[in-house]
């Protein structure tokens, strides 16, 4: 591979913008096109990185000339289809979470990923972030003990209107999908799939779900007990119990540089790492490492793992009732 990495962008919004903002942390990591719905966008977010393509549709990025890879980074509703037209065109790709809108989509990107040989990963960022990797390697290496249950949440109130893409349903809205995907997430990767999954939510005015309650159950007897909410400022820690101790992750847990561990008649040990950036960089690290590597997978976000995910997903939308265009 060259010295260089040229990354492509679709969706020139707000992630797009810290995304590309964290590739400075990497050598020879640049944004190389962007593609928006509208030309002057795309120039606009090209010429703020120095980028020599920008394309005025989605469609276009794919001729795009010396292409590494691309970042998805539309709503929800967007990543299916721009994922697909890339990999069938032979593009590696890291998309925005969620990978899709549910299990069938996935199964198709993941399906197309390995006949077209090209990589995905599923843009899951807390995943690579140095606090994910201390409270694993912790775990490893037994310092609260059995793993037992966690207890996680992610909730802000928010003012947006209801066409916004967090609440507008033709988007892909609704707290599960944006921000309850990371508690769920941190359960799947600590306890693996669920067996039995239970749910409740509010269901706002635009049909989405505004506020999630879950609690969920593992084949080796774990609990997890989550919540996403667009409804109320919660408080956005997390705690990993153990039979020998907790792990208190702080807020904001899922990109938090500080973690705890409580024990009994002991005081609360603190551990802090260090985070360069806002931490966009980490994900785009591991696409690129693996990519020099021809994989067209990550380990550490494995396409069965992205699978899972949208699996507990769809069990929690199917409890929750709430069912998008793209499942029907
Ligand atoms: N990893 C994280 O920390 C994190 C944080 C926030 C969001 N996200 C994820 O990143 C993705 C984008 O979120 P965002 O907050 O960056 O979104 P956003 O700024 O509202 O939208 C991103 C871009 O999508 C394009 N777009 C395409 N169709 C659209 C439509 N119908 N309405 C509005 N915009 C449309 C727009 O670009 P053009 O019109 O110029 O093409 C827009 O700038 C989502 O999947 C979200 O879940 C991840």
């Amino acid at each position: 591979m060259n010295s260089t990495f040229n990354w492509g962008i679709i969706g020139p919004g707000k992630i797009a913008q810290q995304f590309a903002s964290d590739l400075a942390f990497i050598p020879g990591a640049k944004v190389h096109a962007v593609a928006s719905r509208e030309i002057g966008r795309a120039q606009a977010f090209a010429n703020s990185f120095e980028a020599p393509f920008h394309y005025g549709s989605y469609e276009d990025i794919v001729g795009c000339p010396d292409l590494d890879a691309v970042y998805v980074a539309t709503p929800h509703v967007g990543h299916f289809e721009n994922t697909i037209r890339c990999l069938e065109a032979g593009i590696p790709v890291l998309c925005e979470k969620p990978l899709a809108m549910n299990y069938r989509q996935v199964e198709l990107l993941i399906d197309t990923a390995r006949r077209k040989n090209t990589f995905l990963m599923e843009a899951l960022w807390t995943r690579f972030l140095p606090s994910t990797r201390l409270m694993l390697k912790l775990i490893r290496e037994g310092e609260i003990g059995e793993l037992v249950g966690v207890k996680a949440d992610f909730g802000f109130r928010s003012d947006l209107p209801p066409e916004d893409r967090i609440f507008n349903k033709a988007l892909g809205g609704g707290a599960l999908l944006d921000i309850g995907i990371y508690p769920v997430f941190l359960a799947l990767l600590l306890f693996g799939k669920s067996c039995e999954i239970k749910a409740m939510a509010k269901i706002g005015t635009t049909g989405v779900d505004e506020d999630t309650h879950m609690l969920l159950r593992y084949p080796g007897g774990q609990l997890a007990q989550l919540h996403g909410s667009f409804l109320v400022d919660s408080k956005r820690e997390a705690f990993i119990y153990g039979d020998e101790g907790t792990i208190h992750m702080h807020a904001n847990w899922y990109q938090q540089t500080n973690l705890s561990i409580f024990r009994a008649q002991a005081e609360p040990q603190l551990f802090s790492v260090e985070k360069k950036g806002l931490g966009y960089h980490y994900e785009a690290q591991e696409v690129m490492d693996c990519i020099g590597k021809g994989k067209i997978e990550s380990d550490r976000m494995s396409h069965a793992l992205s699978a899972a995910l949208m699996l507990s997903l769809d069990s929690i939308r199917r409890e929750i009732g709430l069912v998008y265009p793209e499942d029907e």
